[in-house]
């Protein structure tokens, strides 16, 4: 009895103390990624590049390119890491980001960077892939946002925008990090740190669905505006982003790619 209950403390101890960092990727491609997608008809690109990164030796560049005519789709060159939350978890995710030198802000032009979404084709209404939970530039400001209610039927879902959080430069490194406790009750948090500062503090709040399936962490450049309203505005249609230092884990220091 004394030994099981030294071997508790110790465990609550290391558990505590000792975070636990449960992805990681320092800018490598393929990597140990779960998965890629580009979409098909599209000139994206995903590449492991060694001229930019934030930490030696490498990062991941995203590029899109807008097809002016003949085209209606979606605009994705992302990575996927599978399995990074699912309702009940409590986690920390992070990642670096660079916009090209050259970016050009448009504002009402969006530009996704990273997102949590799972796959409801099997649900029994037009839902296909859904993300709850996204970060993206609008302008030349962060956004994000949660997703919460029903997915099906998709008038039951709803949204809590973050928006206008942070003034996002081109040509420089950005830390994102996200520590979330996923509750589909009022009993969630949301959190974002902008380069160590933070963005968002919201507690006793709904953060996700309450489907309970796997939701799996992607970032990369998706150029949603492309697509909906459907127009580019602004003369920039080839995009380019670099992603480095992507990591998952139990507390803060396991995703900050300063301190890990
Ligand atoms: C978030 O807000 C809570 C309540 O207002 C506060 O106690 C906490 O310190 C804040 N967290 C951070 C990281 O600033």
């Amino acid at each position: 009895m004394l030994l099981k209950t030294i071997c508790l403390a110790g465990l609550a101890t290391f558990s505590t103390v000792q975070g636990v960092q449960t992805f990681s990727n320092k800018g490598t491609f393929p990597g140990n990624w779960d998965d890629s997608y580009i979409d098909g008809k599209t000139q994206g690109t995903i590449d492991q590049v060694s001229n930019v990164w934030y930490e030696s030796p490498t990062s991941i560049k995203m590029t899109q390119t807008y097809i002016p005519s003949g085209y209606t789709g979606r605009y994705h060159s992302e990575v996927h890491k599978f399995n990074a939350y699912k309702k009940g978890d409590t986690g920390f995710y992070g990642f670096m980001f660079r916009l090209s030198q050259d970016w050009q802000f448009v504002p009402a032009q969006g530009y996704n960077l990273a997102q949590f979404i799972a796959d409801f084709t099997d649900l029994p209404c037009e839902e296909d892939w859904m993300p709850s939970s996204m970060i993206w530039i609008h302008g030349n400001k962060l956004q994000s946002r949660v997703r919460m209610g029903n997915v099906c039927p998709t008038s039951q879902q709803e949204t809590l925008p973050f928006e206008n959080l942070a003034t996002v430069t081109a040509g420089e490194w950005h830390k994102v990090l996200i520590q979330a406790s996923w509750q589909s009750d009022e009993t969630g948090y949301y959190k974002i740190w902008y380069d160590d500062a933070i963005v968002v503090n919201r507690t006793k709040i709904r953060t996700t669905v309450t489907d309970g399936r796997p939701f799996q962490f992607r970032v990369g450049l998706y150029a949603n505006s492309w697509t909906s309203p459907g127009k580019m505005l602004g003369t920039q249609g080839f995009r380019q982003v670099w992603f480095d230092e992507i990591a998952t884990g139990t507390t803060y220091k396991d995703v900050d790619p300063d301190q890990w």
